[in-house]
């Protein structure tokens, strides 16, 4: 069997028809950062969660970037395409369907779980996004995410995130056809409760 591309950290289902979960961690973060929420969020899921393998100055990255808030589409697609591989290899490896993965992604991981969406939606199924922003311009095709849902969690004085994003970004995958939720906080980059009540309230709807 050929090895994995990224390191990651997996834990199997300890509850019995839970949707297992993708974690992708922000900048500088690496596979442990999300478990905690995910167990909040999700208890008893299995956790597949890998470790971005772009290095910025020791930051780990699920992809290059050329400054803050400036992207070169080819990295991302082959760094999504790197990572959509991955996900769909870790999946066998572990007995998962990768469409049942509920990916929860913050920041650059975020960012990168919405490039799946738009580039692989078969690497995984529904998506939490945490502070995302557009860093690949381009609509994810008519009907490759029907079905799929999808929530956007940002906040409005986040000075990394531009405010007309979290819109453009539910535009951009509503085109493939996901049902997306926005929910804006009164907050920064960081998270705040209002992200924790609005995934529960999203996971159960
Ligand atoms: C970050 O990680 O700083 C931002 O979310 C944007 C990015 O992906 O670079």
């Amino acid at each position: 069997m050929t090895a994995l591309s990224h390191a990651y950290h997996f834990e199997p289902a300890t509850g019995p028809g839970v949707r297992p979960m993708l974690l992708l961690h922000g900048t500088g973060g690496n596979e442990h950062d999300l478990v905690p929420l995910a167990r909040r969020l999700a208890p008893g899921a299995a956790l597949l969660s890998p470790r971005g393998r772009v290095s910025e100055s020791g930051a780990n990255r699920f992809f290059a970037r050329l400054a803050e808030g400036v992207f070169d589409p080819a990295e991302i697609t082959r760094r999504t395409h790197e990572l959509a591989d991955f996900v769909i290899a870790a999946a066998a490896k572990h007995d998962l369907d990768p469409q049942s993965l509920i990916a929860l992604g913050f920041s650059n991981g975020a960012n990168v779980a919405a490039t799946l969406l738009q580039l692989r939606p078969e690497a995984l199924g529904d998506a939490i996004l945490l502070r995302p922003m557009v860093v690949l311009d381009q609509p994810a095709a008519a009907g490759t995410l029907t079905g799929r849902r999808v929530l956007i969690s940002n906040g409005r004085h986040d000075p990394i995130v531009p405010v007309d994003h979290p819109e453009k970004l539910a535009n951009l995958l509503r085109a493939g056809g996901a049902e997306v939720k926005v929910a804006l906080h009164e907050a920064s980059h960081g998270l705040v409760p209002g992200d924790l009540s609005a995934a529960n309230d999203w996971l159960a709807g």
